[in-house]
């Protein structure tokens, strides 16, 4: 049994071994990272610096959100603003790998130059086991490079720090609980944010439709639970398909994307059930993206795949 007391305690006392001068992480506002950040912070205080990097890809309302939490958790916090740098790095990038490396390269790029700015030492990542085992860390496949993990460029002069890469993420979950993060029943949210849930190019104009998308998905599901219509997903999200299909707005032939409703039941991410949604509730998901944009989305489907054999995210 996984007990998150005895696991702080080990894991306060080998950092405080392993970090000896400044240390430097990247808060997504995840859950990995958020419990990473207050974790290092309770074992080497304000010689961590925390950065967190508004890619372009964030969702709506993410990084004034993060920021205001982790400052009030007494993290030492700055804000990189990063959109056009991100977008730049993505720009003529389809193939799913090439988007994920492109973005772990430019993460690592903004955290080397903060990192300079404070002298930093180590770079602190919430890797997590899934992570890594799915990146090939083991003698597995490569199923997906995840960010923090395969993208990592060779001649990153930092050494890393990875406290919580031996957990799946309901201990992750425990242990944030533990240590009285608020956010620590948040879902999970992928480290190359929306850019994943844009099949093909990840341009910042389509991160304003998938960011939008996203937040109507969050927002129904999350109401029909409060209401007692269904249980909460695990994860939850829609998805920019490159699919574009015909379709009619008022008495005009219109022409415009499809997006994709993800919800899934999971306990580690490992593996994954579709959620049984009701339709009520898809009509109005469906019924509020069609209509927060027309010209732009004209469809909305629902994705009924477990994983395997799909993945969570579609890249
Ligand atoms: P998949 O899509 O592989 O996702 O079934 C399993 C869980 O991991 C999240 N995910 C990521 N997390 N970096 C992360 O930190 C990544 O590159 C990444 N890709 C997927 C995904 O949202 C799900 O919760």
């Amino acid at each position: 049994m996984f007990d998150p007391e005895k696991f702080v305690n080990k894991a306060i006392e080998d950092l405080k071994e392993a970090i000896s001068g400044t240390a430097v992480i990247a808060c997504s506002g995840g859950v990995d990272s958020t419990v990473a950040a207050v974790l290092v912070a309770r074992a080497i205080g304000d010689r961590l610096y925390g950065v967190h990097v508004d890619t372009g890809y964030m969702r709506k309302n993410e990084s004034e959100d993060v920021a205001e939490l982790l400052r009030d958790m007494g993290v030492n916090l700055q804000v990189a603003i990063a959109g056009e740098e991100f977008s730049e790095a993505l720009k003529g990038a389809v193939e799913p790998e090439a988007k994920r490396k492109a973005i772990g390269h430019t993460f690592i790029r903004i955290f080397e130059r903060y990192a300079k700015e404070i002298d930093a030492k180590y770079l602190v990542q919430g890797t997590i086991a899934p992570d890594w085992i799915e990146s090939g860390g083991d003698l597995r496949d490569v199923i997906k490079s995840h960010h923090n993990v395969g993208a990592l460029p060779e001649d990153m002069d930092m050494s890393l720090v990875e406290p919580l890469r031996d957990l799946y993420k309901d201990e992750v979950r425990k242990v944030g609980r533990y240590l009285g993060i608020s956010i620590a029943e948040k879902q999970p949210f992928p480290g190359p944010g929306l850019a994943i849930r844009i099949i093909g190019e990840a341009t910042l104009e389509k991160a304003e439709i998938v960011r939008e998308a996203c937040f109507i998905v969050e927002d129904e599901l999350e109401k029909a639970a409060e209401a007692g219509k269904m249980e909460i997903p695990w994860q939850y999200f829609a998805v920019l398909t490159s699919a574009k299909t015909v379709g009619v707005q008022g008495d005009v032939r219109a022409y415009g994307h499809t997006v994709a409703v993800r919800a899934v039941q999971s306990i580690d991410g490992m593996t994954a059930a579709y959620s049984k949604v009701p339709h009520e509730v898809l009509e109005k998901i469906s019924i509020r993206i069609t209509n927060t944009m027309p010209g732009k989305i004209n469809r909305v489907v629902y994705d009924i795949t477990n994983k395997p054999p799909g993945t969570i995210e579609w890249e």
